[in-house]
């Protein structure tokens, strides 16, 4: 056995098991989508698909879709992943099915402060939750927040006039950011505060530490005990900034109505279930709403003629610069088109997803309990057979009469069905509302620091990976 130096027989035969063992793990839930009959790209050890097409993984969904068409299976690390495109299937999954089967997303458990937040929430509790916050975001409601909302956009002109006279290099993120967390911090909160410490925090929340999420990944198996250990996803430290936000705003509350709050466990358990959905609203709102309106900007400076037409639209809507109003904001065709056609191209995010409770057979296709099934959106707008020319900025895909052709499951920027983006109308008329005064007082202009074809950003959501860097003139 010189062959065999330094250990014994036993060390050896120890280690070949050992490394056996390791590569039968990491090739454990590979060939599920064989057995299916479904294709898809061929899994290598423990990474799964990651990466086998481009890295940032909206842009392989992409790649997919023209390669193995509406339906197709991948590994999120050692994880199967069915890719559904199909808009009869998505009909079956995210409307039909959904309180039966597809009520919930995955969850890793690994979620600290926030494992009541409404995003995360399973079955009855999310129902539940859901069913108490969606009064908050009815029209009626959204329209008693349109004056909190035009202080801040008003301050958002203001603030780039100086760049629009210097003729400056203007970073849009760095506008829109603060606009869109001072709107929501100013909904949500009822008081202005410094955007700039929430906005730290919130980003912190979408940034996955990620030795935590390929460890989980690998060892799924190992989340309880992680979790009973206190690892989670979201920073602590950032949780407990909204908590004592809201914490403060409880006690100016108990103080201005005379009640001293002493409810006990009942009211430390509902004041827990609100820390959770304000932040859970601080990070989804702010994020997707900025980054809307940064693509936006970068849409209508790189196509003039859509941002004269616009403008236009604007001028007769509201005549010498007159102040926005919530009912013409609402009205108004041309705006809904660019807005819509802007998250065509560029939804934030990239992709939706619900697990399977059970086995399930939908059109056809059996979806085995437990599975994930994602639908890659990005990929979704930009299928040529639903999409003609879908790298084209468009509007007019979503003018009144072609609306009508579009079939509603093949355009989910907000996803649809019950467990839909439940902001979706304050999203838009945040977004809609700071478009409008912009334009009204400025126009858009590309400039050498304007990167085209964007590059994009390998992050939780779809976002480029260099800051859109524009120049305005004032009208
Ligand atoms: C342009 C901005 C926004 C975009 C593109 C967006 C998009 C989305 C999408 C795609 C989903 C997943 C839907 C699904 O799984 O079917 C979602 C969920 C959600 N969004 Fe938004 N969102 C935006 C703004 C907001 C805002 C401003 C808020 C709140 C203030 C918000 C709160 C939520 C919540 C709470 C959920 C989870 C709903 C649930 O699980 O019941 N979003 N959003």
């Amino acid at each position: 056995m010189s062959f065999l130096p330094f250990f014994s027989l036993e060390t050896w035969i120890l280690l070949i098991t050992s490394i056996c063992l390791f590569a039968v793990y990491g090739n454990w839930t590979y060939g599920i989508f064989e057995k299916m009959g479904i294709p898809g790209p061929k899994p290598v050890m423990y990474f799964g698909t990651l990466g086998r097409h481009n890295k940032v993984y909206y842009v392989a969904d992409s790649e997919c879709a023209q390669k193995y068409g509406k339906l197709w299976g991948m590994y999120e690390f050692r994880r199967p992943m069915l890719a559904v495109m199909d808009p009869d299937l998505l009909k079956g999954i995210l409307v039909k099915e959904c309180f039966t089967y597809f009520t919930n997303r995955r969850n890793f458990l690994l979620n600290g402060d926030l494992y009541d937040s409404i995003s995360i929430a399973e079955d009855d509790q999310w129902r539940r939750i859901r069913h108490i916050l969606s009064p908050c975001f009815t029209s009626g409601r959204i329209k008693e927040m349109f004056n909190i909302m035009k202080h801040h956009s008003s301050k958002l002109i203001t603030h780039l006039q100086p760049k629009a006279q210097n003729g400056d290099v203007i970073t849009m993120k760095g506008f829109f950011g603060p606009y869109s967390m001072d709107v929501i911090a100013g909904c949500m909160f009822s008081v202005e505060m410094d955007s700039s410490a929430l906005i730290s925090h919130a980003s912190k929340l979408f940034k996955f530490p990620i030795a935590l999420f390929m460890f989980q990944a690998f060892f799924p198996a190992l989340n309880p005990l992680l979790k009973f250990l206190g690892f989670s996803f979201f920073p602590k430290k950032s949780t407990n900034f909204f908590k004592a936000i809201v914490e403060k705003m409880r006690a100016e509350r108990n103080g201005r109505s005379g009640q001293n709050g002493q409810l006990g466990h009942k009211s430390d358990d509902i004041l827990q279930t609100i820390v959770s959905q304000v932040t859970l609203f601080a990070f989804g709102g702010y994020e997707t709403s900025a980054t809307t309106l940064v693509f936006l900007a970068y849409h209508l400076a790189r196509n003039p003629e859509v941002m004269k037409c616009l403008q236009e639209e604007i001028d007769s809507t509201f005549p010498d610069k007159g102040p926005v109003t919530y009912e013409a904001l609402m009205e108004m065709e041309y705006l809904d088109s660019v807005v819509s056609e802007c998250m065509r191209i560029h939804c934030p995010v990239g992709r939706l997803e619900r697990v399977a409770k059970e086995t399930v057979k939908i059109n056809g296709i059996t979806i085995p309990k437990n599975m994930l099934v994602m639908i890659p959106i990005y990929a979704l707008h930009r299928d040529p057979e639903f999409w003609p020319d879908p790298e084209e900025f468009k509007p007019d895909r979503f003018s009144k009469q072609n609306k009508q052709r579009i079939n509603p499951y093949t355009y989910l920027p907000f996803g649809i069905g019950p467990r839909n983006c439940i902001g979706m109308r304050f999203a838009l008329v945040i977004v809609k509302l700071a478009l409008v005064e912009v334009l009204q007082n400025y126009s858009l202009s590309v400039c050498k620091e304007t990167e085209f074809p964007l590059t994009m950003h390998l992050s939780s959501l779809v976002e480029p990976l260099n800051p859109i860097k524009l120049k305005l003139a004032t009208r």
